[in-house]
């Protein structure tokens, strides 16, 4: 029987859903843990399998796709980054590799807003302090955090989440720039405008951080880049943790040069950097960016109709572009 394997439970019923897509009986077995899959459970059990659904804490490599055997066809992300995937040994060995772009892009562009705001406003400083139950009063320079409204937003990475960043900042009357590296895809947001990295580090007030992770983009934010950000600039990243040097980023931040971070996603998952645990400036967020009820579904159904469309012989709905 055509067999499937799941590495972490997902809000559908991935069973029932295959069979419909497909109108074959389907065997598929979830890892039941609390926690990831370990990593010699995953490699024993995905031997045999045609399908397997992976999440971004699994590594994709030649190693597991050999253990897999070749039977397998198919292994769907649930994620949109895809950095856990060695794509070139997916190629070699025939798998096709798919993510879940689109049904995120939006939950993850208001988690970044949230961010902007949470930490532009110090929202969570407020409600330490309402929490300890302290006694505090109304005072002219109490938490005083940075106006939002009119501001210069910096874009860098303009794929669909970059983008969907951008078309909400209409509302907050801001002057939209962005900076891309790839020009294959259509720009399109009224009011965005391309800009060259270095202006656009020295323009913006928010910067936000929507690039892929790569090689090519390890590190991207280092000390440089962020002596190139004007004093008072808050900094927010939902892309993924390497993208950014955080000894780098909690210098800035502890010298006061930047006002704040926000920030979802981390070097070395889920450990955090002492420092910007211990930082009163910075707003931590467990890599929650896409965590709602709505979209985690979507992404289950997205990745099932992946694996429904190669099983069936046809293409799948989103290969990852390499
Ligand atoms: C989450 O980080 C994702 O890539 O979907
Ligand atoms: C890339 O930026 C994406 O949103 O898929």
């Amino acid at each position: 029987m055509t067999s499937v394997l799941v590495t972490r439970r997902l809000p559908t019923d991935v069973a029932a859903l295959l069979r419909h897509l497909t109108g074959i009986d389907i065997d598929v077995e979830t890892w039941p843990g609390a926690g990831l899959m370990p990593r010699e459970k995953l490699l024993r059990k995905v031997a045999g399998r045609a399908a397997v659904i992976t999440m971004l804490t699994d590594r994709v490599d030649a190693e597991l796709l050999e253990t897999a055997g070749p039977d397998l066809r198919i292994v769907a992300n649930y994620a949109v980054g895809h950095d856990n995937i060695d794509l070139s040994a997916c190629q070699q060995h025939a798998v096709v590799a798919t993510n879940t772009p689109d049904v995120l892009t939006a939950a993850t562009a208001d988690a970044t807003w949230a961010l902007i705001l949470a930490a532009g406003r110090r929202i969570v400083e407020g409600d330490a302090v309402q929490r300890a139950g302290t006694p505090w009063s109304w005072a002219p320079d109490f938490l005083l955090g940075r106006e939002i409204t009119g501001k210069t937003l910096g874009i860098v990475g303009f794929g669909r989440i970059g983008q969907a960043v951008a078309r909400r900042a209409a509302g907050f009357e801001m002057t939209v720039l962005f900076h891309t590296a790839s020009s294959n895809r259509a720009r399109t947001v009224p009011g965005a405008t391309a800009t060259p990295l270095a202006e656009l580090l020295a323009r913006s007030d928010i910067i936000t951080v929507h690039l892929p992770a790569t090689a090519a983009t390890h590190h991207f934010f280092g000390r440089q880049e962020f002596a190139a950000m004007k004093p008072g600039t808050l900094f927010v990243n939902t892309a993924r943790g390497n993208i950014v040097d955080e000894g780098a980023l909690s210098e800035a931040l502890a010298s006061g040069h930047l006002f704040a971070a926000g920030l979802d996603v981390f070097e070395h998952e889920p450990h955090v950097h002492r420092r910007l645990r211990e930082l009163p400036n910075t707003v931590l967020t467990p890599h929650i960016a896409s965590a709602t009820s709505e979209t985690r579904a979507a992404m289950a159904e997205l990745a099932c109709r992946n694996i429904a469309a190669v099983l069936n012989g046809q293409d799948p709905l989103t290969p990852i572009q390499s």
